[in-house]
Parts: structure tokens; sequence; C-alpha cells
């Protein structure tokens, strides 16, 4: 595909749909319900407004930042997302290497389309994986021991999906991944058994999962543990109490609970809840530097961004997902640069214009 240079993730997406079929389109693009929650994540971003301080005397601000011991170029990483073979030939392969030559992590799906080996020996920056528990639990352990032994460095629990949500846009389309779409790190089973991902989910997956889960996860692997799909301070406040690594402020890009809140309003609770034991990750409506800015200021030590990645992955592989990447980075820079914040951990709630966002 030609490109007439994408400057912003909007262009990014409008390339992807021009790309996708309608019905691959919808599965990216869409959510539960009436996608309430959907919209409300990028709205949260979009009504919020920064305030710069002047006359800082930055020659340049430096966007890079540690996070569970591992040194990221920015605070950002790519979410966990089943299927980047959906969107590109290469799937994650792609993604983890363009992610990599940034510097910035990957959290690879459950349902991920290339073999965790393949993307370790790939990775120049930290991977992790996103796990979801099956009612087989040995399933689960063997996916587990599979991403540790290949190097992966942490373990990220999606705790939002006990069911799969209903996705009207699936149903509407009959939506089914082409025969080449499998996870690839999951056992061989019949052709077109997880064809649709609704139903597969909804065979396969712990419905009834509970907190005793955290402990034999700590039994199956010593890998840091975060919980992604936390969005209330007692959840957040039960999760550090358990002694988890780390937490993801989600709603699975609106995937999930359609009436959830965006995911930007309900980080100040869940940082208050954690009160400083963990990192916070959030993800959700992410889509420019200043969006990343905006999260840090209000209590995040990094985002994640979902599906920007396949955007750039569909519209250009590899190459699409490094202009994503790329332009984000040097987004937060530009922002951290024109509000006068030298480096992430200097970001607080001054920079957030009053009314802009909900009170505390
Ligand atoms: C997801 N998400 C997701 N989450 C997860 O824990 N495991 C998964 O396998 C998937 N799969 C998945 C597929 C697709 C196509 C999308 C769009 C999303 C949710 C994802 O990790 C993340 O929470 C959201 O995508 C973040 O929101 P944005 O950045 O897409 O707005």
């Amino acid at each position: 595909a030609s490109l007439a240079e994408p400057l912003s993730l909007a262009d990014y997406a409008d390339l992807a749909r021009a790309a996708l079929g309608p019905a691959a389109w919808d599965f990216i693009a869409g959510g539960a319900g009436e996608e309430r929650t959907l919209t409300a994540n990028t709205a949260a971003f979009e009504r919020l407004r920064l305030r710069p301080r002047v006359l800082a005397g930055l020659a340049e601000a430096e966007t890079a930042t540690e996070v569970l011991g591992g040194r990221w170029t920015a605070p950002l990483g790519v979410a966990p997302m089943a299927y980047h073979t959906l969107a590109h030939h290469e799937g994650e392969l792609a993604t983890v290497r363009a992610a990599g030559a940034a510097g910035l992590p990957v959290v690879v799906s459950t349902f991920a389309g290339r073999p965790f080996e393949e993307l370790a020996a790939a990775a120049q920056a930290p991977l992790w994986l996103q796990v979801y528990c099956f009612r087989d639990r040995e399933v689960t352990r063997r996916l587990i021991e599979r991403a540790e032994r290949a190097g992966f460095a942490a373990l990220v629990l999606t705790v939002d999906a006990p069911r799969l949500g209903r996705r009207p846009r699936d149903q509407r389309n009959g939506f089914r991944l082409p025969p080449h779409v499998v996870p690839a790190n999951l056992p061989a089973v019949a052709p077109g058994h997880y064809a649709a991902p609704a139903e597969h989910g909804r065979a396969a997956l712990d419905p009834a999962l509970d907190w005793s889960v955290l402990p034999w996860l700590r039994s199956v692997s010593r890998l840091p543990l975060l919980l992604k799909g936390v969005l209330t301070a007692e959840d957040a406040a039960r999760a550090v109490a358990s002694g988890v690594d780390g937490l993801v402020v989600s709603n699975h890009g609106g995937r999930q609970l359609d009436g959830a809140p965006a995911t930007l309003d309900a980080l100040r609770e869940v940082t208050a809840g954690a009160a400083g034991r963990c990192p916070i990750l959030l993800d959700g409506g992410v889509r420019r530097g200043a969006d990343i800015l905006a999260a840090l200021s209000l209590g995040a030590d990094a985002v994640l961004v979902g599906r920007p990645v396949l955007h750039g992955l569909a519209a250009d592989g590899q190459r699409g997902v490094a202009g994503v990447l790329g332009i984000l980075v040097d987004e937060l820079r530009e922002a951290m640069h024109l509000t006068g914040t030298p480096h992430p951990a200097a970001a607080g709630p001054w920079l957030v214009a009053p009314g802009t966002t909900p009170p505390p």
C-alpha cells in the first residue's frame, strides 16, 4: 500500500479501515452493548485539558522510565490483543519487532497468533504474558510455563472477563475468524474449534474465577503478577493486600461491561486504593501523546495502547506499528516539553485543568 505519510493515530485508523474487511474492522473497533464505555474512554481524554508551566528551561524532555525493573523508552507498552494475525500475516512477530526497536514492551495475549518462542527470539524489550484462566487449569499452567521458559518477564491476569461481553457488531456480522487465524500457543484441536471467539470463550474460560486464583498462580510461576481490569478502590486495595506486583486500570477497551467508567475516570480511585504499593498502568482510549501525559498526571506509571497498534499493523505491518509507536513517543515528548515536565515522574495533578476531569 502506498502511504500518504500518516501523521497521527487517526490517520492509521483510516488506513486500517480501508485495508481490513468490514467484519474484521468491526471485530477490532467494536465494543460491548451500546458501546457507551468504548465511547467514554476516548471522550474522557478529549475533554481533559493540560495546564502548561512556562519557562521551564528544558532542552528536551526525557521520556524513559522504569517499570517492574525493566527500562522502557517511554511509559508506554502494547496492550494484549488476540490474533494480530487477523490484521497482518506476520502478526505478533511484526508487533514485537517494531516495539523492540522502539524500546517498548509488548503484553502478548493468551490468544496470540504466533508462538512465544519465536516472539522471544525477536524481542529487544520485555514481553509479558496476558493470562486467561481456562476451566482446565492444566492448559493455563502449560501456557505460563511455556512463556516463562521462553523468557517472558511478567504475567498479566485479565480479571474483567469471567464471560465475554456481548458484541453486537460481531453478532450482526456473524463474525468468524479466517482459518489461518488460530491461537499458536494453545492445544491444537479440530479445524474451526476457535473460529467464533465468543463461543469458544464461553466453552473454555473459567466463569467463576475468584481471588484464590492468585495463590494458585504464585504456585505455578515466580514471575511478577499484575491484574488487568481493576476499576475500583476496593479491588485495588484487596489486590495489593494479596501481594500483586501491579495493576492495569482497564475496562477491556469497552469490550466487557458496557456502562463501566472510562478508565481515565477510574484511575484516581484505583491509585487511592493501591496507596502507592504497586505500579499502576492504564489502558483504554489512549490516542495521542498528551493522553499519556494526562494519565501520568492522574497517577498512572505507564499506559498500554491497544487498537492503534492493530491499525498500524493492518496499514503497513511492522513499519506501521513502528509509525504508531513513534508518533505516540514524539507527541509525548512534545507535550512534556510544552508543559515543562522534565521526566515522567515529574507529572502530577497540577498539570490537569480543574473541571476537565471528575473531582477526586
Ligand atoms: C483486546 N483486549 C484484550 N485483553 C486481554 O486481556 N486479552 C485479550 O486477548 C484481548 N484481546 C483483544 C482483542 C482486540 C481486537 C481488542 C481491541 C482488545 C483488550 C486490550 O488489552 C485493551 O484493554 C484495550 O484494547 C485497550 O483499549 P484501546 O487502546 O484499544 O482503546
